[in-house]
């Protein structure tokens, strides 16, 4: 019986622009690591928290990876406890699914201390209380993608179906995250509560094109439907230089440009050849209203959380 192991969970685009709270993409080039080690008082313990943020709850109950693991304890009734040691590499407040890896990478740690190891759905359903820690709500379009890899789909919350979705290999992902923080709450909080009967249709119409692009390969089909006419509008005045940002993307043949998750990193999909002019693009647009940024660009392979020690 392992006595501890590591994971590692990437990073996640979460909406992909045209699939609020229902899809998103791994990012393999960041994520976050917890190491769990097993101990004999039936508790989980939160050891350490190393990396990007380190000024995070220890407390189990409020800390996304605790609260994962602590479900779990609970539900699957382990006579042991957990001890975690977090390792934060994605920025906290960045859209890019940090409390959604911590928590992903917590339960496929945990898991591999287990005797009777549980499938992924089932490790799914945890990190996504501990998600609900962070954000207060529930959506999985970042849990799935960081634990499943890939550009996944998930439709239904208390048994959720989750779907991978083939991307063209050509495809690239570049995301810049400017050097500031969004609150996923507040992000959530300034959404309008309705939405135009047109913008449902052009959205709907969207969302189909853009998972058919994908399905056949049709990149022209994609870069007609990547666009997102309901959340981005309201969202992107919380972001400044987006649309320079965007703009820069746009012109140099990106397939699509949007806002990762809540905001403030944004994402273009791209094909390969262009990722780097792209990249560069979008960090001038940043440059130009005061903000520093990272950038990454990354193939969209089916490679999710694994344990790696
Ligand atoms: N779908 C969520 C949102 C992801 O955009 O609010 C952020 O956690």
């Amino acid at each position: 019986m392992r006595q501890s192991a590591t994971a590692f969970a990437p990073a996640s685009v979460a909406n992909v622009a045209v699939g609020f709270d229902v899809l998103g993409h791994s990012f393999q080039a960041i994520g976050d690591r917890v190491t769990a080690r097993r101990i004999p008082e039936r508790t989980v313990r939160i050891a350490s928290i190393t990396g990007t943020s380190t000024d995070l709850p220890k407390d189990p109950e409020h800390n996304t990876a605790g609260m994962g693991v602590l479900s779990m304890l609970q539900d699957l009734k382990l006579d042991f406890g957990i001890e975690l040691s977090i390792e934060k590499g994605i920025p906290l407040g960045s859209g890019l699914g940090g409390s959604a890896a911590s928590a992903v990478a917590a339960v496929v740690a945990a898991n591999a201390l287990l005797a009777d190891p549980v499938s992924k759905i089932e490790l799914l359903k945890f990190a996504m209380k501990g998600e609900q820690v962070a954000s207060g709500s529930v959506h999985v379009d970042n849990i799935a993608p960081s634990l499943f890899g890939g550009l996944v789909l998930t439709v239904g919350i208390d048994n959720p179906n989750v779907k991978q979705i083939p991307v063209p290999a050509t495809v690239r992902c570049v995301l810049v995250h400017p050097h500031m923080m969004l609150s996923t709450r507040e992000a959530r909080q300034i959404l309008n509560r309705s939405i135009d009967l047109s913008n449902v249709i052009w959205q709907s119409a969207n969302l189909a094109g853009f998972l058919t692009g994908c399905f056949t390969g049709d990149l022209q089909l994609i870069r007609e439907s990547l666009e997102d006419v309901v959340i981005e509008p309201q969202r992107k005045l919380l972001i400044p230089g987006f649309q320079a940002v965007k703009d820069g993307a746009m012109s140099n043949r990106a397939l699509g440009c949007s806002i990762s998750g809540a905001g403030p990193t944004v994402f273009a999909w791209c094909e390969e050849q262009d990722a780097p002019r792209i990249r560069d693009a979008m960090v001038a647009g940043f440059t130009a209203h005061g903000l520093q940024s990272d950038a990454w660009i990354s193939t969209l392979d089916r490679v999710g959380a694994q344990i790696v020690d």
